[in-house]
């Protein structure tokens, strides 16, 4: 197998806040029940007609950027995320055109919030295969346009935000030293948006029910999602060889902040070795683990040779753990 690198990354978030603050003035909640309750604050919304691969480009840019490359280095480009700029054309596409680039080749992964971790895996197979170098893998997420602001009980998660790396060959010796995907869709009805799809095309019934908009049974997703998550670590740590003790830095998904802290407490992994950004970006799907490793990194929380941990979970479902020597 050839070795790889994380050669960039690049986050980018839309400008505009909107705060618990802003929620309690449009649904019946308040500050204390979402930061206690979630470890959200605050989340950056799109305005107007910005559409994901808007964010994509951005961050694409940041990463190509921190890596020193220009858009016309990239070999591939792979974009995790849940919500589409269409249907088709792949929201890759509309990245790739924003870049002003042709001729590589270039999709989405519809694996929601795991979306970037199975991109990365995606991405190793084929820098192995020798024919690419440079791959960009971003997630890019508008939450909300798919949320229904009057529900608190899903509207008050979510926020807008793409992050990216470029992932490239290397004769070092970094690259993954152990990883892990799964997925169960027997349960896939407990987080869904229903409609626009095949199942239930758009319709005005499915418009004035709401029915694109996302549907969860809050706390059963809770349950899954702490003991996924917490087993999928286990695993590659033991595939490793490895404990929580040899991590460097863990960058997690970030639904709710409690279910990051239940999965570090089952791991053993102190929160103070975690990358956080829920407070300041709510639940950014497959733009989560980029944007929370792009934020340790321009920190330079990050050397050569740290171990980076990556988990994730999500719709589907799916998840998956891997552990990246740096
Ligand atoms: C959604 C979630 C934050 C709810 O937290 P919870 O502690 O499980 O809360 P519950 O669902 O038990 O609801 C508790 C109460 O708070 C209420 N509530 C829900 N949202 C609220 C809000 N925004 N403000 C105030 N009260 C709210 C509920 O109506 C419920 O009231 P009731 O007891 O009178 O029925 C939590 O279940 C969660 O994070 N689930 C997983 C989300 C997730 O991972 N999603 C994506 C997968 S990647």
């Amino acid at each position: 197998m050839r070795k790889l690198k994380i050669i960039g990354t690049g986050s980018y978030v839309p400008p505009k806040v909107l705060t618990n603050f802003d929620l309690e003035k449009m649904v019946d909640t308040s500050d204390e029940w979402i930061r206690g309750r979630t470890g959200v604050k605050e989340r950056h919304i799109v305005e107007g007609n910005t559409a994901t691969s808007d964010l994509a480009v951005e961050a694409a840019k940041d990463a190509l950027s921190d890596a020193g490359l220009k858009a016309q280095d990239l070999d591939v480009i792979i974009i995790a995320t849940a919500t589409p700029d269409t249907a088709y054309p792949s929201t890759a596409c509309w990245t790739q055109k924003g870049l002003g680039i042709k001729d590589i080749p270039v999709f989405d992964i519809g694996a929601a919030c795991s979306g970037f971790l199975y991109g990365f895996e995606v991405a190793a197979s084929l820098i192995a295969t020798g024919k690419y170098n440079n791959i960009l893998v971003s997630g890019a997420e508008v939450m909300s346009k798919v949320v229904d602001w009057e529900d608190r009980n899903t509207c008050v998660l979510f926020g807008d935000g793409a992050g990216a790396c470029i992932v490239a060959a290397t004769d070092g010796d970094s690259g993954i030293l152990a990883s892990y995907l799964g997925a169960d869709g027997t349960i896939g009805h407990l987080l869904v948006q229903p409609a626009g799809g095949t199942r239930m095309p758009a319709s005005h019934e499915t418009v004035d029910k709401k029915l694109h908009t996302v549907h969860m049974q809050g706390r059963e997703v809770f349950k899954y999602a702490v003991r996924t998550m917490g087993g999928s670590v286990a695993k590659v740590l033991k595939e490793a060889n490895l404990t929580a003790e040899d991590i460097a830095l863990y960058v997690p998904h970030q639904a709710n902040l409690r279910i990051v802290e239940a999965t570090c407490r089952r791991v053993n992994m102190p929160m103070s070795k975690t990358s956080v950004i829920i407070d300041k970006y709510g639940n950014v799907p497959a733009s989560s683990i980029p944007l929370a490793l792009d934020a340790a990194n321009k920190k330079g929380k990050i050397k050569s040779g740290d171990l980076v941990l990556f988990s994730a979970f999500g719709a589907g479902f799916t998840w998956g753990a891997m552990i990246f020597k740096w």
